[in-house]
This record gives C-alpha cells, sequence and structure tokens, in this order.
C-alpha cells in the first residue's frame, strides 16, 4: 500500500519505519523543513532505541517531504499524527489536526485523487472524525473515509511496541476503509478491535486515564504506607499477583509525567465536562499527581527547614528512564518549586541534559555527572529512575556532600544500603 504519515514525531516516525517494515511504500511529511532536511540526511531528529536502524533498513521504500501536494501524490492513505498539545483550559488543542485536514481536502481536488482515506492516529477527542470529515467537504466533494487507529506505543520502546503491538484499534463508520486499514497491519500477531469512530477515539483516552489512575491509586496508598509504616513496594508486590490487578503501573514515586498522560486526563476530564458529565474520578487523579510532587519537595522542607541559599543536586530530568523527552517532567517542575524557595540547583541527567536546558533558567547549573553535582550538597534528589544512579559510587558521593540527605522520588535506591552508608534516605510510601 502506499501510505502517508503527516508529523514526523515520535509517533509519526516509528509508524512509518514499522509501515515501511510491514512492505508498505511510505511517504513521511512534516512542516518542520529542518526535521525534514535532517531525515532525508539521514539523522533521526529525536532519541528512540532502535528506529535510525529500521529507517535505515527501509530506507528504499520510505521518503521524506514538507510538501503536503507531493505527500499526496505519493500515498492513497494518509496518517494524521501531529501534535494535539493542551490548551490553558486542558482541552486539546486541534489547530495541527484541522489544518491537515483543510490542506488534505485542497490537495485532494488539485490532485484530482480517487477515494482516499484518512486515518487518525494522533490522540484527538471523540468527535474529531467527524469534524475532519466536514473540514475536507469543505473543498473536496468526492468520495473518502475517515478512520480512526489510535497508537498505544511507550516512549523508549516504541520501535517495539508498533513492530508488536498488544492490540490494534481501528474505528470507523465506513466498513470497507476499516477492513482497509485493518489490512495495513497485515503481518502483525495482535488481536484488531473493529469498532465505530467515536469508540475508536475514547479507547485511547479510556486506555491513558485507567494507567494515570493506576499510577494516582499506587502513590496514594504510599502515603497512607508512610503514615501507618508499612511498604508500598511489598504492597504492590503483593497484590500485582492478582492477574485482575496486574504488576504493571504500579510503581510509587512523584507522580505521572510526559507529554501523553498529564494531557490526556486534563482532556478526557474538560471534555466529559464540556459534554455535560462529571468524571469525578479524574479529577482526584490529578489532585494526586500535583500533590505527589509537592511532598518530594515536603520532604526536602522537613530535613533541610530554609530552602534559601541550600545546594540541591537533581539526579534525572526526563519524565522517565531511557528517553531525552522532558515534556511535563516532574523533575523541572519540582526544580521550579526549590527555586521559588531560594534554592541553588544543580542537574545532571545522562540524556536529557540538551532538552532540559531549552526549558530550565540559567540559575540551574547542569554537569556532566553525578559526582560533580554532589560536591557540597545539601540534598539529592532522584528524580528519573535510570539504572545508572544505582551503580552511582555512594560512598564518595556521601563524603562530598556537606548534608548526606537522599530523597528518592523513584524508590530507586536500597534504603538500608543507603542508610549503611550513613545517608538520611527517604523514599516514597516505604
Ligand atoms: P511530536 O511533538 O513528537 O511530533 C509532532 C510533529 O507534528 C512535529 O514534528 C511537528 O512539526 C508536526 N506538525 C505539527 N503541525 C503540523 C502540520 N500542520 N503539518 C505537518 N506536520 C505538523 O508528537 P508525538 O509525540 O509524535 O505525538 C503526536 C500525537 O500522537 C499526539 O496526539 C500524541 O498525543 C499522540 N501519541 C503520542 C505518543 C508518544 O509516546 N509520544 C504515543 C501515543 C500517541
Ligand atoms: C504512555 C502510555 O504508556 C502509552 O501506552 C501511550 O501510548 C503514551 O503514554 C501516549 O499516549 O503518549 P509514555 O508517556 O511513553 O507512554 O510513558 P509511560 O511509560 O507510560 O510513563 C508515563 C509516566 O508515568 C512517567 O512519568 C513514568 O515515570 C510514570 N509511571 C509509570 C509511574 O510513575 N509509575 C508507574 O508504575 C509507571
Amino acid at each position: 500500500m502506499r501510505l502517508s504519515i503527516i508529523g514526523a514525531g515520535y509517533v509519526g516516525l516509528v509508524s512509518g519505519a514499522a509501515f515501511a517494515e510491514f512492505g508498505h511504500d511510505v511517504i513521511i511529511m512534516d512542516i518542520d523543513r529542518e526535521r525534514i532536511a535532517k531525515l532525508q540526511r539521514g539523522i533521526v531528529p529525536i532519541h528512540e532505541p532502535g528506529l535510525d536502524r529500521l529507517l535505515d533498513k527501509n530506507s528504499d521504500r520510505i521518503s521524506y517531504t514538507s510538501n503536503m501536494e507531493e505527500a499526496v501524490r505519493e500515498a492513497d492513505i494518509h496518517f494524521i499524527c501531529v501534535w494535539t498539545p493542551p490548551l490553558e483550559d486542558g482541552s486539546a488543542d486541534l489547530s495541527a489536526v484541522r489544518a491537515v485536514a483543510r490542506e488534505l481536502g485542497k490537495q485532494f481536488v488539485k490532485l484530482k485523487v480517487k477515494t482516499p482515506i484518512i486515518v487518525t492516529k494522533s490522540t484527538v477527542p471523540v468527535g474529531t472524525g467527524v469534524a475532519i470529515q466536514r473540514l475536507v467537504r469543505q473543498s473536496y466533494k468526492g468520495d473518502f473515509s475517515v478512520v480512526s487507529n489510535p497508537e498505544f506505543l511507550r516512549e523508549s520502546q516504541a520501535v517495539a511496541d508498533m513492530l508488536r503491538p498488544d492490540r490494534i484499534v481501528v474505528g470507523s463508520n465506513d466498513p470497507d476503509a476499516a477492513k482497509t486499514i485493518a489490512g495495513v497491519y497485515h503481518d502483525v500477531n495482535a488481536p484488531i478491535i473493529m469498532t465505530d469512530l467515536a469508540t475508536a477515539e475514547m479507547i485511547k483516552y479510556a486506555a491513558n486515564a485507567f494507567l494515570a489512575t493506576k499510577i494516582s491509586f499506587i502513590n496514594e496508598v504510599a502515603n497512607i504506607c508512610e503514615i501507618v509504616g508499612a511498604d508500598v513496594e511489598r504492597v504492590a508486590e503483593g497484590i500485582g499477583h492478582d492477574p485482575r490487578i496486574g504488576k504493571a503501573f504500579l510503581k510509587a514515586g512523584m507522580g505521572y509525567g510526559g507529554s501523553c498522560f498529564p494531557k490526556d486526563v486534563r482532556a478526557l476530564h474538560q471534555f466529559s465536562n464540556a459534554s455535560g458529565y462529571d468524571f469525578k474520578l479524574l479529577k482526584s487523579v490529578i489532585e494526586v499527581n500535583e500533590q505527589q510532587r509537592q511532598m518530594i519537595v515536603d520532604k526536602v522542607n522537613k530535613h533541610l527547614k530554609i530552602l534559601n541559599g541550600k545546594n540541591i543536586l537533581v539526579l534525572g530530568l526526563a519524565f522517565k528512564a531511557h528517553t531525552d523527552d522532558v515534556r511535563e517532567s516532574g523533575a523541572l517542575d519540582i526544580i521550579e518549586r526549590l527555586q521559588i524557595q531560594g534554592a541553588n540547583i544543580t542537574a545532571f541527567d545522562p540524556l536529557a541534559l540538551l532538552n532540559a536546558k531549552k526549558k530550565l533558567n540559567d540559575l540551574v547549573i547542569l554537569v556532566g555527572n553525578a559526582h560533580e553535582g554532589a560536591v557540597g550538597a545539601d540534598a539529592i534528589i532522584v528524580a528519573t529512575e535510570w539504572p545508572d544512579f544505582k551503580e552511582l559510587d555512594w560512598e564518595r558521593i556521601q563524603s562530598v556532600m556537606r548534608k548526606p540527605l537522599i530523597i528518592d522520588g523513584r524508590n530507586l535506591l536500597d534504603p538500608s544500603e543507603m542508610r549503611k552508608l550513613k545517608f538520611i534516605y527517604e523514599g516514597v510510601g516505604r
């Protein structure tokens, strides 16, 4: 099949590479010319393990362009993979999706295409597929279909998730178009769930909101564990063996971050409200997530009292390990809260320093390794669960700190080991 991918970000590039691997001809389009120029030179603009190899392996089936006319000429099925960031009120900003829909309509007319299919892979609220139909119809009067094919990949495992998904959701009000899109995945061994348009759009939000709810739930369990003297890590183990609960997403910490959970939970809450339904549970999920970050700051305050002039090393800036992505990272949020109280912040991350630098103010000193940052520190906060942090020479770090305090926001380190090394150690719920 001839496919176009509109939007060359995490989802677009990984989907494009995987579709080419499945044997399709793929043209990847983005309005960011610099990004496209890089891709044309073989430079992958994001960090995603295995993506460069997959793009390279299938390079004879993949082309890149910043020209929508070319994308429409070279493909019959168009996957919208552009961003849908949050607006001030929590709703999804659909301006990029709308711009693409209008442009597709115009190009369909200009190039006299026959029965094209538009697929939304971007995460979009229920009703967006129908809105896209309306926008395209403003210029194009021929037959076309809209299909929702939400994406469930995780950053840092995106290639594996795309090649071996646990399910594929295809939603459309046109059964033939839905069958065609299911056919894009002919080689993939995964259940295909065929639904109508609205249901597929809802599945994506329900999935992210449920996972976020699991995280907020275990964080609340952690907080009560601290009060009553139980260990949340063991509680998570104890409940996770029950297959009805499952082990995944029961890691207590500083709350969920990243470009999707915070925005999608808020968007589902917002569009439920706008539809006349008060989704009470989600309101609490959001509040608990906020509270969890403040609790890390409260733990620092508990030990250091006044933060003005205190030196704090933040270990980890990415929103989770194995990525350079700092969007809605808990680390950045906590740094801001500490700076308001006058703390001097030093920070280190094995991969995300460059991206973090663009978001942090000049007062934050970024260092090339943890040991350098620990000299004279009054506290260390572990903010990302990088496995490398476990292997640090903690004895040496202890010897150069002004006060040997560790606030482990990810329950990464072994509390008894740390206490043996004469650290004051605080995790979350243990
Ligand atoms: P991203 O920010 O990495 O990339 C988006 C790309 O879209 C950018 O390269 C941008 O230049 C391009 N773009 C914006 N407007 C455009 C336009 N009018 N025409 C062409 N290109 C345009 O975004 P992402 O992380 O890949 O997310 C894309 C969508 O997929 C979002 O809706 C997101 O919620 C969803 N999603 C993301 C993930 C993830 O892990 N990142 C997983 C599942 C779903
Ligand atoms: C998440 C979902 O897992 C994907 O299925 C989905 O496609 C994607 O959002 C999306 O829609 O964009 P991702 O944001 O890459 O993927 O990261 P996750 O691994 O889900 O982690 C999200 C956040 O939750 C991170 O800050 C992580 O540290 C935190 N988390 C995760 C916990 O605090 N505890 C856990 O047990 C699991």
